[in-house]
C-alpha cells in the first residue's frame, strides 16, 4: 500500500523550525514561525499561566472525557472575549461555541462545517493569506478562491479592489477574512473598512467567517475584535475561530475555539449539533489542558489584567521591534524605504525582497525567513537588528 506515496515537501512554515535548530552559526537569526520571543529570544511561560497552572493542577480531581464541546466555562469566557458581554449576539444566545485543538483546530472544524452545510461551498480567502489556509480548506472538500488583498507594490490594502471582488460573491459561498494582525501581510482593515465590508456581507448574504489568531497582538484585546463584533451586529450567520496560542502563550497546548452564530438561538442549536457530530468525526472532544489555564484566568479579575498586563509587554515589544527595524535599516543607509513595517500590525509582515534573496539571507546569512519575504517580528532582538539590517541591506 505505501508503494503509492511520494514525499511531500515540509510546510514553508513549520520546516523552517528544523533548519534553524540544525544550523550552527552564531548569529542566527529566526523570524520563521509566528511565536513571540522575548528579548533573549526565549518564549517564556506567562506568569498568569504558571499561576492557573498550579491552581488547576492542585484543584483538578478527575481526568475523566470532557465531551466534544469541550469546557462549558472556557466556550462562555471565550464568547465575552471575541464579542464582549454585552453584544446583542452574547445576550441572545445566538452563538455556540466548542473548544478546539487550537486555532488549527477550529478552522478545520469550521471548514468541515460549511462543508456539511454545503459540500464543496467555495471560500474565498485574502491573497495572499497564511500558507495553511488553502490546505486546511481543500482537505475539508471546500473550493478556494482568492479576493486581491495586499498591495505588494505600495505595501498597502487593494482596498477598492477587494470591496469589487466581494460584492461579486454569491450567498451561498463563505468569505475567511482576519480579524487584526493579518498573516502574513501585517496590513490589517481599519474601523471603517470593516464597516464597509460588514455591509456587503449584509447585502451580498455570504458567510463570513472570521480567523482571529492573534486577538491583542495588533492595539488591544478590545480594539482587534473590532470586525468581529461589527460582523456578528450585522448579519445572521457567522463562523469564528479563534486561537490561544499566541495571546496566552499556550502554544503546545493545543487551545482554540469554534463559534457558529445561528440566526437565533434555535438555529445556533442545529448548528452545534452539527459542529458537535464534526468533532465526533475527527478527534472525538478536544483537550482540556489549555482551556483549563484560559478559564482559570479569565475567570478571575486579578488573573485577567495580570494577563492584559503581560499581553501588552508582548504587543508593544513586537512594536517596538518594528520600529527598530524601521530606524536601524534608515540608519545604515538602505536604499529602500521600508517604513511601512512600523505602520503593519502583530507579527507578520512581508520584507518585500525576492525569493532568491531570502535564499541567500538564509544560506549566507543563516538568517530564516519564509520564502515570500514574510518576518516573524518578535525574532528581531537589540542583539540581532544590527546584523539584521546589514544583511538585507545586503542582498538588496
Ligand atoms: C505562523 O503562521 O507562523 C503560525 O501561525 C504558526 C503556524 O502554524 O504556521
Amino acid at each position: 500500500m505505501f508503494e503509492h506515496l511520494s514525499a511531500l515537501p515540509a510546510d514553508p512554515i513549520l520546516g523552517l523550525l528544523t533548519k534553524y535548530r540544525e544550523d550552527s552559526h552564531p548569529q542566527k537569526v529566526d523570524l520563521g514561525v509566528g511565536v513571540y520571543k522575548d528579548p533573549a529570544g526565549n518564549t517564556p511561560i506567562l506568569d498568569c499561566v504558571k499561576t492557573a497552572e498550579k491552581l488547576r493542577t492542585d484543584s483538578e480531581t478527575t481526568k475523566v472525557y470532557i465531551g466534544p464541546t469541550g469546557s462549558a466555562p472556557f466556550n462562555e469566557l471565550m464568547n465575552e472575549l471575541a464579542f464582549g458581554a454585552d453584544h446583542p449576539v452574547v445576550q441572545a444566545r445566538r452563538i455556540r461555541t466548542v473548544s478546539t485543538p487550537g486555532g488549527t483546530g477550529a478552522l478545520r472544524v469550521a471548514a468541515e462545517f460549511i462543508a456539511k452545510c454545503k459540500p464543496g461551498a467555495t471560500i474565498w480567502v485574502s491573497d495572499p493569506t497564511w500558507a495553511n489556509h488553502t490546505g486546511l480548506f481543500q482537505a475539508a472538500g471546500l473550493t478556494v478562491k482568492t479576493y486581491p488583498y495586499y498591495d505588494y507594490d505600495n505595501k498597502c490594502l487593494k482596498f477598492d479592489e477587494m470591496l469589487a471582488a466581494l460584492k461579486q460573491v454569491g450567498a451561498e459561498d463563505a468569505v475567511l477574512l482576519h480579524a487584526c494582525c493579518h498573516n502574513p501581510s501585517g496590513q490589517d482593515l481599519s474601523t471603517a473598512q470593516w464597516d464597509a465590508v460588514v455591509e456587503v456581507a449584509k447585502d451580498k448574504g455570504f458567510l463570513p467567517f472570521i480567523d482571529m489568531a492573534y486577538q491583542g497582538f495588533g492595539d488591544g484585546v478590545d480594539e482587534d475584535a473590532y470586525g468581529v463584533r461589527a460582523m456578528a451586529a450585522a448579519v445572521d450567520n457567522m463562523v469564528l475561530a479563534s486561537s490561544c496560542s499566541k495571546n496566552f502563550g499556550l502554544y503546545r497546548e493545543r487551545i482554540g475555539a469554534c463559534s457558529i452564530i445561528g440566526k437565533d438561538s434555535a438555529q445556533a442549536d442545529v448548528s452545534l449539533s452539527v459542529l458537535l457530530y464534526v468533532v465526533r468525526c475527527i478527534y472525538s472532544m478536544p483537550p482540556a489542558h489549555g482551556a483549563a489555564i484560559v478559564e482559570t484566568i479569565l475567570g478571575s479579575n486579578e488573573l485577567k489584567a495580570q494577563w492584559l498586563d503581560e499581553l501588552k509587554v508582548m504587543r508593544d515589544r513586537i512594536n517596538g521591534n518594528r520600529a527598530m527595524l524601521v530606524d536601524k535599516l534608515h540608519a545604515l543607509g538602505a536604499s529602500r524605504d521600508f517604513s511601512f513595517i512600523a505602520r503593519q500590525k502583530g507579527m507578520f509582515s512581508f520584507l518585500g525582497i525576492n525569493e532568491a534573496q531570502v535564499n541567500t539571507l538564509m544560506k549566507d546569512y543563516s538568517i530564516y525567513m519564509v520564502g515570500s519575504s514574510r518576518i516573524s517580528i518578535a525574532g528581531i532582538s537589540e542583539d540581532n537588528v544590527d546584523y539584521l539590517a546589514k544583511s538585507i541591506i545586503a542582498v538588496l
